[in-house]
Order: structure tokens, then sequence, then C-alpha cells
């Protein structure tokens, strides 16, 4: 009997070039050959044909590739058995998810004497894992819901009033270079108000919320931001923040002090120290950058007589931008309640996946955003 799985039988190629490219590439190939093979069973024979051609002990392909492992040079021989036991795990995860299908599922339908029988189990399915950076956000959030604030979104493509004018960045101030902007093309025929870009950071959600809520307000907002950065180790065009805003009568620089400081450690340990250095945003003043004691190496800029990366030997680490909201600011929503003269408040804005890279010690941005679950799957 001719089974499909003939038309696209794959054969170990003998190996001859044990450099790292083409080991890589020979197996790219025979995890590509075996996910074909499997796509096109159809049949419980078909099943087994697959099942003996990759795993027969005597001279399934596996076999095979380890005999290969036993004929390479010494020098390719750790290589090679990394790249088989990879791909001895890849083959073990899809047959168990295939031979539950193909074995143990007909065999239980069998027995039933149904072609349903609703009180077996599911199949199990791979759970997958919590990304690294919406645990963090999540972990952030919560630390702000319990100290009584709540959840705040809006749009990714804003307008240049809500990211810019209203932020107290006048049209054409140099200010605005600060934020390598994304603006959507074709729309110089619009006033400049009104023309689309994609947000370069949270805070146009401030104003967003002060138009909507009058005060008093605490809310957090998260989500995503786009500036024109090249990809690299810590750079990437898409990326995360949490803004954070509380205004009220009387709130002061104090209640910023207080709030923050009490929010890394509930983050990153009790034992973390901060410290605010001033700094310039044109919607706070005055403003600051919101250091904390590097939680790798402690304070110490040292990691054993190694100096420590992350904190560029400082043992300090930047985690975000603050201050008080500068009065222009509230100028822009005055009629809901925010006259200047009367109320005040704090924000701050936070690079969520720079918080994630340095909470789980990751040393390149672009792993998050690759998708590769051999990366992701450390997390769950
Ligand atoms: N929006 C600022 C940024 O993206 C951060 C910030 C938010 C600073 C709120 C002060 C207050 O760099």
């Amino acid at each position: 009997m001719t089974t499909r799985l003939d038309i696209v039988a794959y054969t170990v190629p003998k190996l001859t070039d044990y450099s790292t490219d083409s080991l890589t590439q020979a197996f790219e190939d025979t995890r590509r050959a075996f996910r074909d093979e499997q796509s096109a069973i159809s049949s419980e024979a078909d099943w087994k044909a697959f099942r003996d051609r990759w795993m027969a002990r005597k001279s399934g392909i596996l076999t095979q590739i380890n005999e290969q492992l036993k004929a390479a040079p010494k020098e390719a021989k750790k290589e090679l058995g990394q790249h088989l036991n990879e791909l001895k795990r890849f083959i073990d995860e899809v047959t168990n998810a295939w031979r539950e299908y193909v074995e143990v599922i007909p065999r239980r339908v069998a027995i039933s004497g149904e072609s349903v029988d609703i009180s077996l189990p599911g199949v199990r399915r791979p759970i997958g894992a919590e990304h690294p950076v919406t645990k963090t956000r999540n972990e952030i959030v919560s630390v702000f819901q319990r100290l009584g604030y709540s959840v705040a979104e809006g749009p990714v493509v804003e307008t240049d009033y809500y990211n810019f004018e209203a932020l107290n960045f006048p049209p054409n101030h140099p200010a605005r270079d600060t934020q390598d902007t994304l603006f959507i093309a074709g729309q110089h025929s619009k006033p400049q108000r009104e023309r689309l870009l994609l947000r370069t950071h949270t805070s146009p959600v401030q104003i967003r919320t002060m138009e909507k809520m009058r005060p008093p307000i605490r809310i957090v907002i998260p989500g995503t931001v786009h500036r024109n950065d090249p990809p690299d180790a810590s750079h990437s065009p898409m990326f995360h923040q949490i803004e954070g805003l509380a205004v009220d009568t009387n709130i002061t620089f104090g209640d910023l002090k207080g709030t923050l400081d009490h929010a890394m450690k509930a983050l990153f340990g009790s034992n973390v120290k901060t410290h605010f250095r001033p700094s310039f945003f044109p919607f706070t003043e005055p403003s600051a950058e919101l250091y904390v004691t590097c939680f790798i190496c402690g304070g110490s800029g040292k990691r054993g007589s190694d100096p420590c990366r992350p904190c560029k030997q400082t043992g300090w680490i930047e985690v975000l931008g603050c201050g008080m909201v500068d009065p222009n600011v509230f100028e822009f929503v005055k009629d809901n309640g925010y006259d200047p003269k009367k109320v005040s408040g704090f924000a701050f804005g936070a690079g969520i996946d720079r918080l994630a890279l340095l909470k789980y010690g990751v040393d390149d941005l672009q792993y998050f955003f690759q998708g590769d679950v051999r990366f992701l799957r450390q997390f769950g």
C-alpha cells in the first residue's frame, strides 16, 4: 500500500561539512521534513509508518543521525550532539501530541462505543506562558491598584494635540525633537493639532482622562508606544510604557517621592533605595528621573570581581521619568475642574520592557518581540 508519506519522504543527508552554519541548516531541514511528513498523515496506517520511519530503534531516522554523530570528527561532536538533543525534544513533543490523537482517542472512542463520549477528558494542549512584559505590566498595575489607582487606556494612533500640544510642547518647539516620532502620511491638509501620529508616550492619556473625569483622580495607564528607533539590544520601534497620574488639592513632591519609593520596593524588594535626579519634561515642573539601587549588584557596581553591566558600575539604574504636573497642562483641561490655582498633581512614565529586562536579567530586548517559544517557555 502506498501512503501519502511516500510523496514527501526524507532521507538523512551524509554530513561532510561540520561548520555551525551547515549543521544549523541540516537540522532545520530535518525539522521541516518531520513537520511536512507529519502534516501528510491521514490514517492510522500513515501514523504507524511515520512513527517507524523516524523512531524505529534499528534504522529509524533518529538512529541514522545518531550514527553520523558517532562517525563525526571529535571537534564537531559536541555541537552535533546538542542539535540532536534538541531535535529529539522537538520530535518527542510533536509525537506525544499526535499519539494522543491517533492512538489514545480512537481507543477511548471504541471502548465507549460511541462516536463522541463527552464524559472523557479533552486533549491536553500545551499551556502557554504569560509573556514577561505582560507579567511585569500586571505586577506594576496591581501595585498601584492596591494604592487606589484605576486603569485608563487611550488610542495608539493619536493626534498631535494630545501627544504634544496639550502636554505643553508648543508647535515647532525643539522639545519635540527628543521623541523621534512616526507620523502618519498624508496629513498635511489638516490643521497641525489634528494630524495623526503613533503616540510616542502614554502621557496623552493624562489629558484624555482629565477631559473625562473631574479631580480628584488617580490612574495608571499601560500601553504600547512607538518611536523611530532602529531595533537593537535596548531599542525597539514599538515598546510598552506605564504612566501614572494623581491630581487632587495639595498634592506635593513629597507624595510623588513616597508613592514611587513604595512602588519600587513593592516591585523590586524592600532593600531597594530610590534616588531622584533633576530632569526636564515639558509637561512636568519640576521634573526628575528616578533611579533605584541596582538589584543585580545590590548597589556595589560589582558582581564578584567583575564590573556590573546593567548599572554600568554606578550601582544605580534609571527606571522612569516623573514630576509635578505643569500648570500649563492644567490650563488645557481647566474647564473640567483642573484650575491650576486649586489643584496640583504628579505624573510618572516608565518603560515596561526595560523594567522586564532588568527584572529577569535578559540581555537583549529583541527576545521580547520575536515570539520564539524556546525563550518564552522559560517564563512558564
Ligand atoms: N512621557 C515621558 C517619556 O516618555 C515620561 C514621563 C511621564 C515623564 C510622566 C514625566 C511624567 O519620556
